[in-house]
């Protein structure tokens, strides 16, 4: 595990720089938008965009996953100034959870209220399709991983709570831009595990049995620091392929991310009703 600095200070740091790059347009957000795999195309939505490649924030390290392009944009959705990042850092990459989440914070020091987290994730539950958006209701830590493990930064709530991770009024909100752009959106439990490997039927079967949904490698440890540092959750997964042993289908990366770009349109449309309601 590499020892990169992801605390208060680093996300300051990371967060002035972003500002200045925008410069005299900068507005505070009322979002930080994480793009998910195959998701990237909502960044194209934005308007007076300023996009930034994650290799010239400081703190970011390199994305390594074909698919994540890896850049920070800011710019406004519907009307409302937000800051997207297309692409993330996953725990399988090599990244211990507090970079994973590293980026939340940053979101944080730039003002942003409200984190949206989308992602690419396998259907446990069994009438879950390919191309189904689920709205996460909560989620399991199967990752055994968490990021704030280590001496508490300062604002950071020791033991947060985690009985409401995604916030009720949010996904509300949530299911009502669903409605008003007519987007089918499922709500249900993800797991999180750490990857890169897809799961086996037998773990898919044990997931099932433990309540989960859907299944995916990211997410959790952002929505855990999202609470710690007082930030208001909302997730939805595409979920881009039955799990294993559900269908005949072999998984594939690339699968995944076709997957994701054929519910892009639908996906974009939920989420830039759901920021012009914020
Ligand atoms: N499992 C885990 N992560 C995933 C999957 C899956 O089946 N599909 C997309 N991301």
């Amino acid at each position: 595990m590499k020892t990169i600095p992801v605390g208060v200070t680093a996300a300051t740091t990371a967060a002035a720089y972003i500002r200045e790059r925008v410069g005299a347009a900068w507005q505070t957000p009322v979002a930080g938008i994480v793009l998910g795999s195959g998701l990237g195309g909502l960044a194209d939505r934005l308007e007076d965009a300023v996009r930034i490649p994650f290799s010239h924030v400081p703190g970011f390290p390199q994305v390594t996953v074909a698919g994540h392009a890896g850049q920070l944009i800011v710019g406004t959705l519907a009307s409302r100034p937000v800051v997207m990042l297309a692409g993330r850092f996953h725990m399988y990459e090599g990244h211990d959870a507090g970079l994973a989440a590293f980026p939340v914070r940053v979101l944080h020091a730039l003002g942003a209220p409200v984190y949206v987290a989308s992602n690419a994730a396998g259907g446990v539950r069994r009438t879950f399709e390919a191309g189904d958006l689920m709205l996460i209701a909560d989620h399991m830590n199967l990752m055994f991983r968490n990021p704030l493990i280590g001496p508490t930064e300062q604002g950071d709530e020791r033991f947060p709570d985690m009985s409401d991770p995604y916030d009720p009024q949010l996904r509300a909100l949530m299911r009502e831009a669903a409605q008003a752009v007519n987007v089918p959106l499922h709500e249900g439990v993800y797991c999180g595990l750490v990857g890169p490997t897809y799961e086996t039927p037998a773990e898919v079967r044990m997931l099932e049995k433990l309540g989960a949904d859907a299944v995916g490698m990211s997410t959790v440890p952002e929505v855990i620091m999202a609470r710690a540092i007082g930030m208001r959750a909302v997730a939805v997964s595409c979920i881009t392929n039955k799990a294993a042993g559900l269908s005949h289908e072999k998984l594939s990366h690339a699968e995944v991310m076709e997957a994701g770009r054929s519910v892009a349109g639908r996906f974009e449309g939920l989420i830039s009703a759901f920021v012009q309601r914020l």
